[in-house]
C-alpha cells in the first residue's frame, strides 16, 4: 500500500512537471481617436484627413501567466494602428504601474504590437519625420490610445483564469503577394531555394481556452500590409486585419454586445510584411492593363500611376478589404478549432532598448545615423507618392533638381554618405535635429517565451527575407543555448516605429523598402546581433541592459486644425434632421442604402469611446431585451453601431459658414436583415463659443420599413 502511494505521488509530480498549466486572460477596448480633421497615418497623403468612421479601431490584450506563480506573466497587445509609439508604450507602463505596482507589468513583459493599418488618425510618433507626415504630435490621438490600451490590459487582468494554449500553423493562399519582387531576387539563390514562395504564406494561430474548454480568444499572425483600403479613404477603419477581427469576434460571440465585444477576443497581428501587399492581382498602370512595378523602366503612361489591385478592385477597395479580411478570419478559425500542440513550460520575457546607430558588426561593418533614400519619396504600388515629381522605385542615384532642394534642408556629411552606400540620401534624418530628431536611434527589441514558442518583435517593418533570417537566427541561438524551439513568431512593428528593414542584398537595389531602411545596409545584422544578447540573457536568467528612452514631446509641434466652436442654423437645433430617410412605400430591400443627415457638432468634442455616434434601431414593442437605448423609448432595440461594417458615420464641415457641420448616417441593408420597422439615430456633442461648454445632442430619422 505504501509503495503504491509513493508511486502515485511520483506520477503526479512528473505530471505537474510535464504539463505546465497556465492562467490566461483576454480583454478589448476602444482606441478610436479623433475621426475628423486629423490626418491618417501611413500614406503621408496631405489632405487625407478623417471625415468619420467606417469601423472603430481597437486594442486587444492577452495575458498568459504561470499557474504556479502568476506574477510571472506576459502581456501581448494587438493595436489597430499603423505602428506603435515608443512614448505610447512608456505612458502605458506608467499607468499600469500606478494601478498594479512596479513589478507586475513592466516594459519587459508588455508588448504593444501594431496591425499596420493605414486608415487611423496619426500623431502618436514623437520623431519629426513621422510627425510631419500627419502634421504633428497630437495628444488628441495619443491619449485615448494610451487609455484604451491600458483598459484592454485591465480587462484581461480581471479575466485571468486557469486556461490552455494551442499553436497551429498552415498556409493561407491568395491573400498576400510580393510588391518588390526585384529586390527579393537580389537575395542569394541558395537561400531563396529553401522557400516555396517569395512571401510568407504561413498563418500562425495561438488559441486560448479556459481549462473547461470554453473559447476565450485567439491571436493570428500573418504577413500582409494594412493597405487594402487606399489613400482616398476618409473614414477610420482597421483595414483587412480590423475587418478579420470584427467578423471573427462576431461569429464566436453571436449574443455578445453589438460592437463584437463579447467574451471571445480575436486579434489579427502583423508579421514580416515589409514587401508584402494585399493587392493580390498585381500592379497595373491605372486605367490600363499594363502591368508595372513602380521602377523607372516600368514608367506608366502620362496621367496614370502604378497601383496594386486587390481581389475586389472592380467593385471597390472596401470590397478587396472585406475579401482579404474574411480569408484571414476563416483560416484563423480553422486553425483555432484544431486545438493541436498544447503549449506548456516556462513563461519568460526580455526587452532591450539600444542605440542602433552606434553599433559596429564584426569590427568593421558600421551602422549609420538614419537617412531615407530617393525611392522613399516614390512610395509603393500600394500608395504611390511623388511619382509625378520624378521619383520612382530602385533609385541608386539622386536627381540634380532634388539634390539642390534637399541640400537646403541638410547636406549629408561624407561619413553619412559613405555609411549609407549605395543609398542616395534624400532626407538626412539622422543629422537634422530641429525641432527634434527626425527618426529614432534608440530602438526596442523584445522576446517572449511560452514554453517552446517564442515571440520576437522590433519596431521595424521587416521584409519577407529579413523576417525569415531573424527568426532563423533566434532559433539557432536558442538551440545553441540548449533551449528547444517549436516556433519563433515575428510580431511587429511593435513598441515604437523605425520604418523598414530590408536585407543587405535587397538594400543594394534601393527600391522603396531599401530606401526606407534608415540605418544602412547592416540594419538586419544589428537586430540579429542584439537578439543574440537577449537570448543569452534569457538563457542565463540575467537581465538585459537598456539605455533610457528620450522623450521629445515637450518640443513637439502640432499643425492640425484647432477645434473651434460649433454653430447651427438659427431655425434648427443640434441633432435636427437636415435630410430625412426617403420612406419607400414597399420598404427597403437587400442591396439598398438608407441614409439621413443631421445638424451636427464636431465629433472631436467627444470621442464616444466604447459608445457610438450612430445607431440603427429596430422597433420591437414586446422585446424584453436590455440592449435598448436608455434615453429613448425602450421598444427600440439597437442592432447596429458605428463599429459595424455595413454602417458609415460621415461628418462634413460646411466650408462657407464656418463652424456649421452635418452628420450623414448610412446603412447598407443586406439579406441578413429581418423584415421590420427601423430608424437611424445620431449622437453628438457641440461646443458653445462662450465658456467652451460641451453639450450632448441626438436625433432620429423617421421610421422606415425593411421588407
Ligand atoms: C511576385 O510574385 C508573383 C507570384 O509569385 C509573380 O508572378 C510576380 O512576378 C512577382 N512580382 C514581382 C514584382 O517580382
Ligand atoms: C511554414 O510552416 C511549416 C509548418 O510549420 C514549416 O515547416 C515552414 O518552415 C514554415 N515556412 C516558413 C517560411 O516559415
Ligand atoms: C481607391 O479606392 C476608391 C474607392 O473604392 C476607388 O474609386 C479608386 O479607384 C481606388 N484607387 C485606386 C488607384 O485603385
Ligand atoms: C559577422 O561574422 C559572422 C561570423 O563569421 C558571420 O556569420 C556574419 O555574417 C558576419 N556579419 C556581417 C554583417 O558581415
Ligand atoms: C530598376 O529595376 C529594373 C527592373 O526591376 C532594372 O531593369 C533597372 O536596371 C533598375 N535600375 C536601377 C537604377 O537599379
Amino acid at each position: 500500500m505504501f509503495i503504491y502511494w509513493i508511486q502515485l505521488i511520483v506520477c503526479l509530480l512528473s505530471y505537474i512537471n510535464i504539463i505546465h498549466a497556465y492562467k490566461v486572460g483576454t480583454g478589448i477596448a476602444d482606441i478610436t481617436g479623433p475621426c475628423a480633421q486629423i490626418m491618417f497615418m501611413g500614406y503621408a497623403e496631405l489632405g487625407q484627413t478623417g471625415e468619420g468612421i467606417r469601423q472603430r479601431i481597437w486594442a486587444r490584450a492577452y495575458i498568459v501567466a504561470d499557474d504556479q506563480d502568476d506574477t510571472k506573466r506576459i502581456v501581448f497587445v494587438n493595436t489597430e494602428t499603423q505602428s506603435m509609439g515608443d512614448i505610447v508604450k512608456k505612458r502605458v507602463i506608467q499607468s499600469l504601474q500606478k494601478q498594479y505596482g512596479k513589478s507586475l507589468y513592466t516594459e519587459q513583459n508588455v508588448m504593444l504590437s501594431s496591425t499596420h493599418s493605414h486608415s487611423g488618425p496619426g500623431g502618436y510618433l514623437q520623431q519629426a519625420l513621422y510627425e510631419l507626415s500627419v502634421l504633428g504630435w497630437i495628444e488628441e490621438t495619443t491619449q485615448p490610445m494610451v487609455q484604451g490600451i491600458v483598459q484592454a490590459i485591465a480587462r484581461a487582468h480581471d479575466s485571468v483564469q486557469p486556461g490552455k494554449l494551442h499553436l497551429a500553423v498552415d498556409e493561407l493562399l491568395d491573400t498576400n503577394i510580393n510588391r518588390s519582387g526585384a529586390s527579393y531576387l537580389m537575395n542569394p539563390l541558395e537561400e531563396r531555394k529553401q522557400y516555396k514562395y517569395n512571401v510568407d504564406k504561413n498563418m500562425t494561430v495561438l488559441g486560448f481556452h479556459s481549462s473547461a474548454g470554453e473559447p476565450l480568444g485567439l491571436i493570428s499572425w500573418f504577413a500582409v500590409h494594412g493597405v487594402s483600403v487606399n489613400n482616398t479613404n476618409r473614414l477610420i477603419n482597421g483595414d483587412n486585419k480590423g475587418y478579420a477581427a470584427y467578423v471573427t469576434d462576431r461569429k464566436i460571440n453571436p449574443h455578445g454586445t453589438l460592437s463584437g465585444k463579447g467574451k471571445f477576443v480575436a486579434a489579427f497581428a502583423q508579421s514580416n510584411e515589409g514587401d508584402v501587399s494585399p493587392n493580390t492581382l498585381g500592379s497595373f498602370c491605372t486605367g490600363t492593363t499594363i502591368s508595372c512595378d513602380g521602377s523607372k523602366n516600368d514608367k506608366c503612361p502620362t496621367g496614370s500611376s502604378c497601383n496594386g489591385r486587390g481581389p475586389g478592385w472592380k467593385t471597390s477597395d472596401y470590397e478587396s478589404n472585406r475579401i482579404i479580411g474574411q480569408q484571414q478570419s476563416d483560416k484563423a478559425l480553422e486553425l483555432y478549432e484544431k486545438q493541436e500542440n498544447q503549449l506548456n513550460g516556462i513563461i519568460d520575457s526580455r526587452s532591450k532598448l539600444f542605440d542602433i546607430s552606434k553599433m559596429v558588426i564584426n569590427g568593421t561593418k558600421k551602422l549609420c545615423r538614419p537617412a531615407m533614400g530617393y525611392a522613399f519619396a516614390a512610395g509603393t504600388t500600394d500608395g504611390p507618392a511623388l511619382t509625378t515629381l520624378g521619383f520612382y522605385q530602385n533609385m541608386t542615384h539622386g536627381t540634380l533638381g532634388w539634390d539642390i532642394v534637399k541640400d537646403i534642408l541638410r547636406t549629408p556629411t561624407k561619413e553619412q554618405t559613405d555609411c549609407q552606400q549605395p543609398k542616395p540620401i534624400l532626407l538626412d534624418t539622422g543629422e537634422i535635429t530641429i525641432p527634434n530628431p527626425w527618426q529614432p536611434t534608440i530602438l526596442e527589441i523584445q522576446l517572449f517565451r511560452l514554453g517552446d514558442v517564442f515571440i520576437a518583435s522590433t519596431p521595424s517593418e521587416l521584409t519577407t527575407m529579413s523576417g525569415r533570417r531573424l527568426r532563423r537566427a533566434i532559433k539557432s541561438r536558442l538551440n545553441s543555448r540548449g533551449i528547444q524551439v517549436q516556433d519563433v513568431i515575428y510580431s511587429g512593428p511593435a513598441n515604437g516605429y523605425a520604418s523598414y528593414c530590408a536585407t543587405y542584398e535587397e538594400y543594394q537595389k534601393q527600391r522603396y523598402e531599401g530606401a526606407s531602411t534608415p540605418y544602412g545596409p547592416h540594419t538586419l545584422s544589428a537586430y540579429i546581433e542584439t537578439f543574440n544578447e537577449l537570448v543569452d540573457a534569457m538563457a542565463n536568467g540575467s537581465p538585459a541592459s537598456s539605455v533610457p528612452l528620450p522623450d521629445y514631446t515637450n518640443q513637439a509641434f502640432n499643425l492640425s486644425p484647432p477645434k473651434i466652436a460649433d454653430f447651427k442654423p438659427i431655425t434648427h437645433q443640434f441633432g435636427d434632421i437636415v435630410t430625412d430617410v426617403v420612406v419607400k412605400p414597399n420598404g427597403y430591400s437587400s442591396g439598398q442604402t438608407v441614409s439621413a443627415s443631421f445638424v451636427a457638432g464636431n465629433p472631436r468634442n467627444n470621442l464616444m469611446l466604447d459608445k457610438t455616434y450612430l445607431t440603427v434601431e429596430r422597433y420591437m414593442p414586446s422585446s424584453t431585451s436590455t440592449k435598448t437605448n436608455t434615453n429613448a423609448d425602450s421598444s427600440w432595440v439597437v442592432i447596429r453601431t458605428d463599429n459595424d461594417w455595413d454602417t458609415r458615420f460621415n461628418w462634413k464641415r460646411n466650408q462657407v459658414l464656418l463652424g456649421r457641420s452635418t452628420a450623414i448616417i448610412e446603412w447598407d441593408v443586406d439579406d441578413t436583415v429581418e423584415a421590420g420597422t427601423y430608424r437611424l439615430g445620431y449622437f453628438g456633442h457641440h461646443q458653445s463659443i462662450l465658456k467652451k461648454r460641451v453639450t450632448a445632442h441626438h436625433g432620429y430619422s423617421t421610421p422606415f420599413e425593411v421588407q
